[in-house]
């Protein structure tokens, strides 16, 4: 290379990378306006927007000191039905345990559930003495149902943002999922810690028009015929800063029935990009969607799988914690 070419190639450099910045600092802003001033740009119906408000609800059960005195490296943030006690207890006894890490102060991960309020008799008075007995347990004052669990969702986001925003990262976890816990701690580790957020990641979704289907979203409510690139809602790791993110966003995206889905649309609002997981060595995806019949070396090797009964979690959980010397020693990076 001669001196002045490459004088010319410094020049060219210098100056794509100051537009290049530019541009990123005007879009920044331009997102910072969106988000941070909703009210005056936001199209959103007051019916719909009342109802994903945060503000909208109050809390019935809350643990607002969690996060105050220690600072976990992972919040596993898990939606569950408000009586169902025995997807909880399954989820305390094995993955869902405080993981606390050497002499430390800080816990490795730290486990709370997110329920709205059931009509069915009984069941908060239950719920209010086992949030008695381990203090992990958030409820806020809307109908608990399928339909509800965007509402649910945010209100999760909502809690992280508010309560808990020191942690580095949460994960948003179906209480029906394996989660390796030994695995997520050590890719955390490679993970950023701003504006991140990574799973199974879905580019190719698009509305299903049948009335009929679970999965149905009217042509009112997204016009679009594809959605944007969107984690698989049963589970799925971000920097918490992204909890804040969503939560701003949602006030000028309009809401769809498809938990996961929105949380993509709120991503692509705030300029997010969810990033796909999967290992190094092997491509294969560590967020494991479908389900896997339990092999002690596949399992070692996946993040999370999905589809467990309480008692099948738990028959896996004690054999894969029994073994995880020998998984480690014995398992190839194939598996
Ligand atoms: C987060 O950490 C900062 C600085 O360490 C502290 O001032 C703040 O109170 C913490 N916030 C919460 C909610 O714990
Ligand atoms: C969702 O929650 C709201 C607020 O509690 C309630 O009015 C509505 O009926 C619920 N919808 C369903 C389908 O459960």
């Amino acid at each position: 290379m001669t001196v002045s070419f490459r004088w010319r190639l410094v020049k060219f450099l210098t100056a794509s990378t100051a537009l290049f910045l530019l541009v990123q600092l005007l879009l920044s802003g331009f997102a910072a306006l969106t988000l941070d001033e909703p009210r005056r740009q936001s199209p959103l119906p007051t019916g719909t927007s009342r109802l994903l408000s945060p503000s909208t609800y109050s809390y019935v059960l809350n643990q607002p000191d969690l996060c105050r005195d220690q600072r976990p490296l992972l919040l596993a943030l898990v939606p569950v039905a408000p009586g169902d006690r025995t997807s909880r207890d399954v989820v305390r006894r094995t993955w869902g345990a405080k993981q606390q890490e050497g002499s430390a102060r800080d816990p490795l991960l730290l486990t709370v559930f997110y329920v709205g309020v059931s009509s069915e008799p009984g069941v908060q008075d239950a719920l209010v003495a086992e949030s008695g007995d381990h203090g992990d347990i958030i409820q806020m004052d809307f109908v608990d149902s399928y339909q509800n669990l965007t509402i649910k969702t945010l209100m999760i986001m909502n809690w992280v943002a508010t309560f808990c925003p020191n942690a580095s990262h949460a994960m948003k976890v179906d209480a029906d999922i394996f989660v390796n816990v030994y695995l997520l701690v050590e890719v955390l580790r490679g993970y950023p810690t701003k504006g991140f957020i990574t799973g199974s990641v879905i580019r190719d979704g698009r509305p299903r028009r049948d009335p009929k289907s679970r999965w149905y979203v009217s042509e009112e409510a997204y016009p679009d015929s594809y959605f944007p690139p969107y984690v698989s809602g049963a589970g799925y790791v971000f920097s918490t800063d992204v909890a804040r993110k969503v939560s701003l966003a949602s006030r000028s995206v309009p809401m769809v029935p498809l938990e996961d889905v929105y949380v993509g649309l709120c991503l692509r609002a705030a300029g997010v990009s969810p990033v796909y997981a999967q290992s190094f060595l092997a491509l294969r995806n560590l967020f494991e969607v479908r389900h896997l019949a339990y092999d002690r070396c596949a399992f070692a090797a996946r993040v999370i799988v999905n589809g467990f009964k309480p008692a099948e979690l738990l028959s896996i959980w004690e054999d894969f914690s029994l073994n995880l010397f020998n998984l480690l020693s014995h398992c190839t990076v194939s598996s």
